[in-house]
């Protein structure tokens, strides 16, 4: 992987989509704003080429953004995680892929709804293959943590999957946007990464907060055993 590859944002249009879009662009990564609608993903990489004056941001179908991107990240509604990775599949071949998808009871977001596999991360790991390694990260980030670019992001961020040169780079990835990232296990380990998602939303309307986040204590060295 170079140092700035090509970052593509299915379903970047939304509201975690673009806030990652934001922060890597402004870090210098070109990115590939993907949509079910090419004209909405083009609308929204003008916005964010507006707050982001320089950066490299243009705006796609979900699979050409999907084709031409280096890292392919996913921030869809979990109804559309399955569907628009089966559609992809053969597009997203061989990619590294960034699930940052959490499967929440739509009536009631404090709940976290395991999908038959486990986790959406297990989900997608198994339309997509073995041979494409994929990372489930950023659940805990808010976007408006992300939006607000004027912020240093106080949230840590766990990275779980099964493939761990796929985790360093997605480590790397956080990093290079001012995130501290963990090596959170194996793919197993799913389902309790995306679940805190469903209890931090939980914090946030039970004490009137604005984007809860987690941060990781007792860890003095990043160099792992
Ligand atoms: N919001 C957060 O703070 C946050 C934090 C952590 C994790 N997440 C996770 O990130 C994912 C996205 O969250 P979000 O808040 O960004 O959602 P969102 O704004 O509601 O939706 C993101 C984008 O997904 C596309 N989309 C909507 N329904 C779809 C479907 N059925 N099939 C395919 N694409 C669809 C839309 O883009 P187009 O209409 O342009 O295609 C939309 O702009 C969710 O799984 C969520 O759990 C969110």
């Amino acid at each position: 992987m170079t140092s700035h590859p090509q970052i593509a944002i299915l379903g970047g249009t939304g509201k975690e989509g673009s806030g990652l879009a934001l922060r890597w662009a402004r870090a210098g990564f070109p990115i590939l704003i993907g949509s079910r609608d090419p004209e909405r993903a083009r609308h929204t990489a003008e916005r964010l080429r507006a707050i982001v004056p320089g950066g490299e941001l243009i705006g796609l179908s979900n699979a050409e953004a999907a084709a031409q991107g280096e890292v392919v990240v996913v921030t869809v509604p979990y109804e559309g995680h399955a569907p628009i990775l089966q559609g992809l599949r053969d597009l997203l071949a061989h990619k590294l892929i960034i699930d940052v998808v959490v499967p929440l009871d739509p009536q009631n977001p404090r709940r976290y709804v395991p999908p038959p596999d486990g986790s959406a991360t297990a989900e997608a790991q198994r339309i997509l293959g073995p041979k494409t390694p994929v990372v489930g990260a950023f659940h805990h980030i808010s976007h408006l943590h992300l939006h607000n670019l004027e912020e240093t992001p106080e949230c840590d961020v766990l990275v779980v999957g099964d493939h761990r040169e796929a985790k360093a780079r997605v480590i790397a990835l956080a990093e290079a946007i001012g995130f501290t990232a963990y090596d959170a296990g194996p793919l197993a380990n799913a389902p309790a990464v995306e679940g805190l998602t469903a209890v931090l939303i939980g914090l946030n309307i039970r004490y009137k907060a604005h984007g809860t986040g987690i941060r990781i204590t007792g860890i003095s060295s990043k160099k792992q055993s």
